[in-house]
């Protein structure tokens, strides 16, 4: 008989994976709590159980007889999810809290960084704020402001004068727009080149690299506008060399993951490494103890093996087998809700996009249409019954055999639909192809 899995979380990170693991024979069963709607569509189960209800959530697998769970988002693992399941004996893929906070604290990841010779930009902590503006005004820009602790990607101002720079800070410290995550504040060093994310799979000191993926975080095309979550992805990354990556492994993924065992919390799970290609070979911008989003959305339809095998394997220390297409591209763009990131529109009704079996609609800030007028079932346009809860509502993927290829499919069926209401960038992928030499040159 197959394996059920529990999959935590809700976005289209998790529709991918539940998607992936659902695919692989040794999968029977997936239920995303508390997943959305637009998953059902695709009849994957789902339960409404909250990701912070770890109690509940213990009480659902053990009644139901789960094999294991997966922790799609990183504050549940920053709360400890993973240390609660293994306390009552449950299996879950996912660090503990105290390897959680290379992503949960980027004082924490700096530090151990500094300790173990692991490159990223060069950095200061402070927790006021005149000693911040000192800094930042002795320093000049271009200079990066981080709030410490989680601002769901949303916490950083790369700030290209002085007084962005100082805007940011004021924001943090006297404002609070973050939060208890601004009590402290990260001060780096810009870092100048191509931007890439490489995910692994985890298990103590050994690792399985994924492809590598690239991430497009501000809101409109050509980089402009406010940093978000991630507008779109795709993988594999061209303009980043096989030497490059192999550097990445061996100065940035090794270390880390060897550093993390030999203080007493050896990671399991997801190392996500966001990396910038500078002159000086890669350096760290960030980690996180998880998928990236929408990194998976476009990284997993790549894959060849069963995950669900895979990940089982690495929970019961075994040698896991992952293999991957090297033949095809995997690109996706996110549909935002006007508005997002700082006041998304809810309540849209969110357009049919035609999937075929190279293409996914991984959906995530999607609820189920309540009253008739958002409805309209007989709009062609409003068939999936769906409409926005939240800023990024869904990822439209392709697999194809060239970038361009993939880009043509998705572009040519986006540009094509009533998409009122909803944004999305048209330039995903470009890097890729700007970065490509013309013969004649
Ligand atoms: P983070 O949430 O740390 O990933 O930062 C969000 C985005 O800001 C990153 O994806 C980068 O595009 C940019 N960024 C962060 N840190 C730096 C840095 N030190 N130098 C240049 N860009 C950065
Ligand atoms: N795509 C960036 C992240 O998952 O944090």
């Amino acid at each position: 008989m197959g394996m059920k899995i529990l999959v935590i979380g809700s976005g289209a990170r998790e529709h991918a994976i539940a998607t992936t693991l659902l695919k692989g024979a040794s999968v029977d069963e997936v239920t995303v709590a508390p997943g959305n709607p637009g998953m059902e569509l695709d009849g994957i189960r789902t339960t409404h159980i909250d990701p912070s209800n770890h109690a509940a959530l213990i009480e659902f697998m053990q009644s139901s007889g789960y094999d294991w769970a997966l922790i799609g988002p990183e504050v549940p693992l920053i709360h400890g999810i993973v240390d609660d399941f293994h306390e009552v004996g449950l299996k879950a893929f996912g660090p503990t809290r105290a390897a959680a906070q290379v992503e949960g604290s980027k004082e924490f990841a700096k530090q151990l960084m500094a300790r173990h010779a692991i490159p990223t930009a060069s950095y200061r902590s402070f927790t006021d704020y005149e000693a911040a503006a000192a800094y930042v005004t002795k320093h000049g820009a271009p200079i990066v402001i981080k709030a410490d602790g989680l601002a769901a990607g949303k916490g950083v101002t790369v700030a290209l004068d002085v007084q962005t720079a100082l805007g940011a800070l004021e924001n943090i410290f006297f404002e609070r727009r973050f939060g208890n995550a601004g009590l402290k504040v990260v001060i780096e060093e810009f870092l100048e080149g191509q931007e890439f994310s490489l995910m692994s799979f985890v298990n103590g000191t050994e690792f399985w690299p994924m492809p590598i993926s690239q991430d497009h975080k501000r809101a409109y095309d050509d980089d402009k506008g406010p940093n978000t979550g991630g507008m779109g992805a795709y993988s594999p990354v061209p303009q980043i060399s096989d030497d490059t990556v192999e550097q990445a492994i061996n100065t940035i993924v090794r270390p880390t993951v060897e550093a993390l065992a030999e203080e007493g919390m050896p990671f399991t799970g997801i190392l996500y490494a966001g990396l910038i290609a500078t002159d000086e070979g890669p350096k760290v911008i960030e980690f996180n103890a998880r998928f990236g989003d929408p990194e998976t959305e476009v990284v997993l339809p790549l894959l060849t093996s069963d995950l669900g095998e895979g990940i089982n394997a690495i929970l019961n220390d075994e040698q896991p087998t992952f293999t991957w297409r090297t033949d095809a591209t995997g690109l996706g763009v996110v549909l935002a809700a006007d508005g997002y990131p700082d006041k998304p529109k809810k309540g849209t009704p969110v357009p049919t996009i035609p999937a075929d079996a190279d293409s996914h609609i991984y959906y995530a800030g999607v609820k189920n249409a309540k009253n008739p007028v958002e409805k309209k079932t007989t709009d062609s346009t409003s068939s999936t019954g769906l409409v926005s809860s939240s800023g990024r509502v869904l990822v439209y993927e392709t697999v194809a055999p060239t970038l361009q290829d993939a880009q043509s499919k998705i572009y040519d069926t986006l540009n094509a639909l009533d998409t009122t209401g909803f944004f999305y960038r048209h330039d995903i992928g470009a890097k890729a192809l700007e970065a490509v030499v013309p013969d004649n040159k």
